[in-house]
């Protein structure tokens, strides 16, 4: 049912963790995809592992760059013609309380999570509203915003309302841009097996930490990348042509009950 074969995708912060799962599966269901990163030996593995086949390709930047979104939307108009999906991925994580946070965290933290997404937002919506008009093909945005979207943040006072603000562009986009052939929708991933996991837990073994994490999820356990990919693909897939402006949470129950 989920199947991507002719659309272009544009994935952020695509070289680890969720995103590098992103990328490999809309390659997988047919997609070409274009993903963004900061580490060129990254992107090149990821691009090893779509395949060749695949027409996956990896473009170095820093979403937080003013010139990034015009940079990336020339590159793939020019190279791709269309753009079909967004997958708004990259982001950060920073700790502390209210007291805390220092104005540089607040201040890098809303940056990456929120102003590059919207900058991006801004520059693809106008393309694929011009698709639409011409061709009755829009467009699906899909934001990673978090759980912690849904129920307060601990000893994360910046990532929490980074993410809430997600949250927030995710529903008023939908809400605006509904009438342009244009989805918007939001994955609000729980605790992932990923490096902006793992990092915080020092050199403590990786099976204790993801059995100890587990401990306080309904499902019992934390979340594979590739599962929170999979939504990513429904969201973005013609399968789901009738969503819009939903938080949808992938995150084993943990903000059920
Ligand atoms: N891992 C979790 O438990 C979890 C839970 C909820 C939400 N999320 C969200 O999922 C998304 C992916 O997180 P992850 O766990 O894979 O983290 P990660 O740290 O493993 O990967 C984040 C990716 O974003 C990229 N990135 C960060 N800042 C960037 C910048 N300025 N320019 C370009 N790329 C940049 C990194 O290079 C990396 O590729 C994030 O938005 C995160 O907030 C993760």
């Amino acid at each position: 049912m989920i199947d991507l074969s002719g659309k272009v995708a544009i994935v952020t912060g695509g070289t680890r963790g969720i995103g590098a799962a992103i990328v490999e599966m809309c390659a997988g269901l047919g997609a070409r995809v274009v993903f963004t990163g900061r580490d060129d030996s990254a992107g090149a593995g990821v691009v090893e592992k779509c395949g060749a086949e695949s027409g996956a390709r990896f473009l170095q930047g820093d979403v937080t760059g003013p010139g990034f979104p015009d940079l990336l939307v020339a590159d793939v108009l020019a190279r791709e013609g269309r753009i079909d999906i967004l997958v708004n991925n990259a982001g950060i994580l920073s700790r502390g309380d209210v007291v805390a946070c220092s104005d540089a965290q607040w201040d890098a933290t809303l940056e990456t999570n929120v102003t590059a997404v919207f900058r991006l937002c801004r520059a693809i919506v106008p393309i694929m509203r011009r698709q639409s008009t011409a061709t009755g093909r829009g467009g699906a945005i899909v934001n990673i915003a978090s759980d912690w979207a849904i129920v307060g943040a601990v000893n994360a006072v910046a990532y929490g309302a980074s993410k809430g603000a997600i949250a927030q562009l995710t529903r008023s986009m939908a809400a605006d841009h509904a009438r342009d052939g244009i989805r918007v929708n939001a994955i609000c991933p729980g605790d992932t097996e990923t490096g902006m996991l793992l990092s915080e837990r020092g050199a403590a073994p990786r099976a204790d930490v993801l059995a100890e994490l587990g401990k306080s999820i309904p499902l019992g356990r934390v979340a594979k990348p590739e599962e929170i990919a999979a939504a990513v693909a429904f969201l973005a897939s013609d399968a789901a042509g009738f969503i819009t402006g939903v938080l949808l949470p992938v995150d084993g129950g943990h903000t059920a009950w």
